[in-house]
């Protein structure tokens, strides 16, 4: 693993919707380099920037048309690399965002799978034999190319499926993952990887990691051709990084990935902490509210704890287990959690083993809003507004007119913002701050520093774990709470009331509180 993983902290831009700096209303590269300052100063080195390439934007970016070129509507390639060195100076890095299954259907390798004669992308997308033969079960569409066949889709019908080939062939048209077509796929990524990793990024998120491979059921297919990437890497770039979207670090890490997350995915045990899942999937939040960290749901943490306790130790050696406070395909945490609640849920997430993500904007709690559909997003739109950076107009985000704006800003007039957050000592801002830079100044707290249970209670809603000499505890709830905590001292860090009895080290935690202790053996 790269060591610099070990205290990293990532903060996920959407470039379309954090800073615009030439007025045009829509965010751009420029705009993350002149924020890297504000970035740091959250106590996030490292940056996971959503697909910049140029592309038709049917998916907001993740149906790519030229992978080795940026967007113009986000600048150039120079501005990008000026991006990774304007990072590197300040010791942060930059994961840009890899679309392995698909590309767009305007990619010119499709443009000439397309065609009837063959040719030597015939094979780089999946085709049946005949313009009537359906996929065998694969989502797929016919009657759009000169070739008779028709082509598998990995997500919308803008994008055509990659050909890596199939595990279990069952059809003529099924090439085998060791066919030299789908050998040519897979090189032709690796040729982006390096593209990129020589202009200075430091590493790759993986988009829908898990698919590439077919009729693939354990992954196993999919998770060799990974293996074979990650040996390229740590041949050739032993510092990048490779953080996948699979959603089952067991299966990620092992399939050589660094690092995998959670909380949006299946796992009910993850997905009801902050209950991200039913924002991933169905853009609102369905039945009685269990998150852990509301207030009043009376959740205990014992379902998470025993998840996470199998997961972390079938992983541990492995990569990096991580969580998200959201992303750019679910509902903000905001949409179900108050400011108070959300100070608890992110002193949790930071202060856990693993890499954590904070999402742009979840730092001032932005709201999910309900817009239409921009760019495919539907559902997921509500989660991708522009920046609010300080009262001016557009809230800072863009000297544009308000019409030309990539998506409005919030309308609300109490909208959170960067400049009036900085100003209020008691902000989410400054409990985010606060946290990551303690996490930053304890190697205790970093991702492969050991993690264990202290109190975790079904009918309490009390969590107290370790990290190494540290206790970290958290109470969302309205009741105070008290434990033992042998040889606890200081009180590092706290949110809302700890007192910790002279000598007996019997912590007492307010309501809606949190608190890192150290302790003396
Ligand atoms: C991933 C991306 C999502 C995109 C999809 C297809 O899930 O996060 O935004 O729509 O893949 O590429
Ligand atoms: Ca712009």
């Amino acid at each position: 693993m790269p060591k610099w993983l070990n205290d990293a902290v990532f903060y996920e831009i959407y470039p379309q919707s954090f800073y615009d700096t030439n007025g045009d209303g829509i965010g751009d590269i420029n705009g993350v380099t002149e924020k890297l300052d504000y970035i740091k100063s959250l106590g996030c080195n490292a940056i996971w920037l959503n697909p910049c390439f140029d592309s038709p934007f049917k998916d907001a970016g993740y149906d790519v048309r030229d992978y080795k070129k940026v967007a113009p509507r986000y600048g150039t390639n120079e501005d990008l690399v000026r991006c990774f060195e304007e990072a590197h100076k300040r010791g942060m890095y930059i994961l840009l965002d890899l679309v392995p299954c698909h590309t767009s259907e305007e990619h010119p390798w499709f443009v000439e799978s397309c065609k009837d004669e063959r040719n030597p992308y015939s094979d780089r997308y999946i085709w049946t034999s005949h313009c009537f033969e359906r996929a065998d079960g694969l989502p797929c569409v016919g009657g759009e190319a000169e070739r008779s066949g028709t082509y598998v889709l990995s997500f919308f019908k803008c994008q055509p499926s990659l050909n890596y080939g199939f595990y279990e062939v069952k059809q003529p048209w099924q090439l085998p993952m060791d066919h030299p077509a789908c050998l040519a796929t897979r090189e032709a990524m690796k040729d982006v990887m390096r593209f990129w990793l020589d202009k200075g990024c430091d590493g790759f998120r993986v988009d829908m990691a898990g698919c590439l491979v077919k009729n693939d059921d354990e992954q196993l297919g999919t998770s060799a051709v990974w293996r074979d990437v990650r040996a390229m890497l740590d041949a050739e770039y032993p510092e990048a990084a490779l953080l996948s979207e699979w959603g089952n670090p067991r299966r990620a890490l092992k399939a050589g990935f660094h690092m995998d997350f959670c909380l949006h995915n299946e796992v009910a045990a993850y997905h009801t902490l902050l209950r991200a899942y039913d924002g991933a999937i169905y853009g609102e939040v369905r039945g009685e509210d269990k998150s852990y960290f509301r207030r009043d749901s009376g959740a205990s943490i014992v379902p998470f704890v025993k998840q996470y306790q199998e997961d972390l130790a079938a992983t541990k050696n492995d990569g990096l287990f991580c969580f998200i406070t959201c992303n750019h395909d679910t509902m903000r945490p905001r949409a179900n959690l108050t400011p108070d609640e959300l100070k608890l849920a992110y002193a949790f997430l930071f202060t856990l083993p693993g890499a954590p993500f904070l999402y742009y904007g979840d730092e001032i709690g932005m709201r999910y809003i309900k817009l239409p559909t921009k760019e495919g997003g539907y559902f997921r739109t509500g989660s991708r507004t522009p920046m609010q950076w300080n009262g001016g107009a557009n809230l800072g985000f863009s000297a544009g007119d308000t019409d030309s704006l990539y998506l409005p800003v919030d309308p609300a007039p109490d909208a959170p913002t960067v400049a009036g957050q900085e100003a209020d000592p008691d902000s989410l801002l400054h409990t985010v701050r606060a946290i990551l830079a303690l996490r930053h100044a304890e190697p205790e707290l970093w991702a492969n520093a050991p993690f264990s249970v202290h109190f975790a209670e079904e009918g309490s809603r009390l969590f107290v774990f370790r990290r190494g000499s540290l206790y970290v505890a958290v109470n969302p709830g309205a009741v105070e709470c008290a434990f033992d905590a042998p040889g606890a001292r200081a009180i590092l860090f706290s949110i809302g009331s700890c007192t910790v009895a002279e000598g007996s080290g019997r912590v007492t935690l307010g309501a809606q509180s949190f608190a890192v202790l150290r302790s003396t053996p």
